[in-house]
């Protein structure tokens, strides 16, 4: 087999054979393919895309380069989460204490922020002591003794993933439905979940802008999890607008801890209880009761002990960034639009995120909303709050923000729409 014959047949817009999908991944993984042969195949891949059979046979073949994962030995059932990636989008956080306090085990192999969405390990690391790397055997441990564990997949989970998605990030292969929905569930199949519940993000602040283009996503995932035997269901969420009153990693952690108080904002709320019924329906618990599991302060419960068994201190202050900006609102009226991208650009330029997978990030920096679509404003009044540790960011920033909002005359019907979409 040659890497030119297979990435020619995909540029010439034909069906990749399974023997040219396996060969062209282990290849790849072992370093015989090249980083610019795979990303012309990515290339080729994006413009053309990939039938579901190839799609399987890809997904199949990333799963193969690495090792897998077995839980079939824990008491309780699996259940797993992933969300295509949003701005705000803390919802693992107090989602995987409250699905655990329910009675389910939650593995959580979470990611870091790359671009302008934010990362689970990023959002964690800002507990001080906090520690995302652990060894499978110290992963089933806080699994098996607190009920959850949110940790960074090891080096021998999916590692043709690993390689694919560090080489997509920088060469604009990112957005092709075929490889997104191969990436994640090779790594959800790798991981060994017995469900699992996605959450494809749609619109400005989402890899998917259109609910066509998620519904396509959601079901060909769908129909990945469950040809491997895992009870697989998908939910399209809204991500015009970021999801609550914050982007940010400690800022996060501040507002998720705020949820699992019994406080917090509406639409984290809603989205939590929302995810978390379809996970214990998924894992075989449907008479749970997640509403009274995190009024009564259960999920708070198993927060604090997932988070002390992994070296945090649940109690210690949060890092606050060193400066603030705050951006008023330009004229009284209804604030109508609050792009979800325009916001996680902001707090990325901010230092929330990484321009390179190596950069550190900033625990305290981030944007802070003071108002959603649909609330009353005053000219004037604090909209945004930016945080950083490095001032002369905040013109960068603010820059990303110039054409975020709208603010519509004082009156103006404004209809919020669900925060679940399908
Ligand atoms: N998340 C992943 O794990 N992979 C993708 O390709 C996109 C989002």
């Amino acid at each position: 087999m040659d890497v030119i014959s297979v990435i020619r047949t995909k540029r010439d817009k034909g069906e990749l054979t399974p023997e040219q999908i396996d060969w062209v991944i282990d290849a790849y993984t072992r370093g015989a393919v090249a980083d610019e042969q795979m990303s012309a195949l990515a290339m080729a891949i994006l413009l053309n895309g990939m039938n579901r059979a190839e799609i399987a046979r890809w997904t199949a073949a990333m799963i193969a380069s690495g090792e897998r994962m077995d839980f079939s030995g824990l008491a309780r059932p699996t259940a797993d989460k992933h969300s295509t990636g949003g701005v705000g989008d803390k919802i693992t956080l107090p989602l995987a204490p409250l699905v655990a306090a329910c009675g389910a085990a939650v593995p959580q192999l979470s990611g870091r922020g790359l671009g302008h969405t934010g990362g689970t390990l990023d959002k964690l690391e800002s507990v001080p002591g906090w520690r995302a790397s652990l060894s499978t055997e110290e992963m089933l441990r806080v699994l098996d003794t607190t009920g959850a564990v949110v940790c960074a997949a090891g080096d021998g989970l999916a590692p043709a993933d690993k390689k694919l998605y560090a080489l997509r990030d920088v060469t604009g292969t990112v957005e092709a439905i075929p490889l997104i929905a191969s990436s994640i569930m090779s790594k959800k199949i790798a991981e060994g979940t017995g469900s699992l519940v996605l959450d494809v993000k749609v619109g400005s602040g989402a890899f998917m802008k259109t609910v066509q283009d998620a519904r396509e996503l959601a079901s060909t995932m769908v129909g990945l999890g469950t040809d491997h035997g895992v009870r697989t269901v998908a939910l399209l969420t809204d991500m015009a607008t970021p999801l609550g009153l914050t982007a940010g990693n400690a800022l996060e952690v501040r507002e998720s801890v705020e949820v699992l108080a019994g406080g917090g904002p509406a639409d984290v709320v809603e989205l939590t209880l929302a995810l978390a019924r379809e996970m214990l329906d998924a894992a075989g618990l449907p008479d749970a009761d997640p509403e009274k599991a995190l009024a009564g302060g259960a999920a708070m419960d198993v927060w604090r002990r997932m988070i002390a068994a992994q070296g945090g201190d649940p109690d210690a202050p949060l890092p606050a960034a060193r400066e603030q900006h705050v951006v008023t609102a330009p004229a009284t009226g209804v604030l109508t639009r609050l792009d979800a991208y325009d916001v996680g650009v902001a707090a990325w330029r901010l230092g929330a995120g990484r321009a390179r997978k190596e950069d550190p990030v900033q625990a305290g920096a981030g944007v802070e909303l003071h108002a959603k679509p649909g609330d009353p404003v005053t000219e004037g009044q604090p909209l945004l709050t930016l945080h950083t540790d490095t001032p002369d960011r905040f013109a960068y920033a603010a820059q990303a923000l110039a054409t975020a909002y709208d603010v519509a005359a004082p009156g103006t019907p404004y209809e919020r729409g669900p925060v679940v979409l399908e």
